[in-house]
């Protein structure tokens, strides 16, 4: 069952025309013939949760902001920056009107007149492609004012960012939006309440917002019956990583993890296998080919002690080290720590510096157990979950791979003892090569 991408490689479907030809915008004039709250109660219905990692609600979010004529804003996540995430720069790229289309339906049924869609700075191709296709929907009467005769208002302007991981949490957006250093705001007050310029705001990650006109145009309720009872509908996954068939698949959540690895992607090339694999991109605590024949869903990832996240799956095969992927891992998020709260700034830097002194066989197994207290101090104890997007998936790594841990600490501490031997030099030997003695 494909929604989003059912005609995602049609030629042209960039363009105004050929979305129109296949039925583009035609959610949105049966949204308009509904009362707002209506379209809402579509929404809600659908049970559709967030795509942007969190998994929230989005009917129940949107039905957190108040009602009536006041400066509200709907902001559109287009940030994209979790590692192993790829999927909402294709719709952009391909679908940039079904994004459009979702945006003004959201809008209309929150009431909202100012949107926004923040894109990573990173995206230049797919930002330029958005401004071309706001720019035909202006030019149609799908934005602006009274939009198709409704009465409905909606401005929508493209802002791109300079490519910091931390402006894709949704309140250092809102900050970077604002024309400040992105750093994440405390919560509560939480967006929908007070948000964007103080007023509520509601903020959505870009597949999201494009699930919405086919939310409308099946209906909530049929769009419920799509994937798991509390994992509704459809998701784009990107998988990456050590598999055969890399790139974004739209699966009824609910199928098998193993069939997403393996026969979508699939696995890994042969003579490999599957190591360990990271199912909601790289913040994700890990999982192991235990699991493979887990349902690819939020509550079935959640039980397993992972995420969904944002529907990311990088796989490990058994030719690294976890190690290796745990410093790339650790670098990431010391070097997009925005260095506001304590925790993230020096649990992430600390977890990094403990990560090189393994590799440099300066640690000894203590050092794994000071590594996980850390990871454990981060958790829950900062102001956004940037610290935990790191401390969740090593602390992972420790627990499941500690024997391979202990036994790179023990390799690393040889290698280095064998090196410095080699640069202890016999006396005869340092007196002929330091020549001659000076005479004075
Ligand atoms: C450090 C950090 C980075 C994030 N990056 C993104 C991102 O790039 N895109 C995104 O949609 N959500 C991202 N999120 C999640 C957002 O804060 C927010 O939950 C999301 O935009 C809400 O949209 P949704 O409910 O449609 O998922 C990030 C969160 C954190 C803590």
């Amino acid at each position: 069952m494909k929604l989003l991408f059912e005609d995602i490689d049609e030629p042209g479907l960039n363009t105004l025309p050929i979305y129109e030809r296949r039925g583009g915008y035609q959610a949105l004039r049966e949204a308009l013939a509904l009362a707002p709250d209506e379209v809402l109660g579509q929404i809600s219905e659908s049970s559709i949760r967030g795509r942007g990692g969190a998994g929230f609600r989005m009917g129940q979010k949107a039905g957190f902001l108040p009602h009536g004529d006041m400066d509200k804003y709907l902001v559109c996540n287009a940030d994209e920056s979790e590692p192993g995430t790829f999927k909402d720069r294709e719709l952009m790229q391909k679908s940039p009107h079904m994004l459009i289309e979702g945006i003004v339906i959201a809008a209309y049924a929150t009431e909202i007149r100012r949107a926004f869609i923040y894109i990573r700075g990173e995206y230049e191709h797919q930002a330029d492609i958005l401004e071309a296709a706001i720019a035909e929907a202006r030019d149609a009467g799908y934005l602006g004012e009274d939009i198709l005769g409704s009465g409905h208002s909606l401005t929508l302007v493209l802002h791109r960012g300079a490519g910091a991981y931390i402006c894709g949490e949704e309140t250092g957006l809102l900050d970077s939006l604002e024309g400040k250093r992105g750093n994440p705001r405390l919560k509560p007050p939480f967006p929908a309440i007070e948000g964007l310029y103080h007023g509520p705001t509601l903020i959505n990650n870009v597949e999201t917002l494009a699930t919405v006109p086919h939310i409308i145009r099946m209906g909530g309720e049929a769009y419920a019956k799509l994937g798991t009872e509390t994992s509704t509908g459809t998701k784009l996954v990107s998988v990456s990583g050590d598999v055969q068939r890399p790139g974004n698949y739209e699966i009824e959540l609910g199928v098998s993890s193993r069939e997403l690895i393996y026969g979508l992607a699939g696995g890994p090339p042969s003579g490999r296998s599957v190591k360990f694999w990271f199912p909601g991109g790289s913040s994700a605590p890990v999982l192991t080919a235990d699991d493979l024949d887990l349902p690819y869903d939020f509550d079935s990832m959640a039980k397993a002690g992972s995420m969904l996240g944002s529907g990311a799956i990088i796989v490990v095969d058994d030719s690294h080290t976890v190690l290796e992927v745990a410093l790339k891992v650790a670098k990431f998020y010391a070097h997009e720590s925005c260095g506001k709260c304590v925790p993230c700034r020096e649990g992430t830097n600390w977890t990094l510096k403990m990560l090189e002194r393994i590799q440099s066989g300066e640690a000894t197994p203590m050092d794994l157990d000071i590594m996980a207290s850390v990871c454990e101090q981060i958790i829950g104890n900062c102001l956004c979950v940037l610290g935990d997007a790191m401390a969740m998936p090593i602390g992972s790594m420790i627990e499941k791979f500690r024997e391979e841990l202990e036994a790179e600490i023990e390799a690393a501490r040889e290698r280095a003892d064998a090196a410095a031997l080699e640069d202890v030099v016999p006396l005869g030997v340092a007196d002929e090569r330091a020549g001659p003695m000076p005479v004075h």
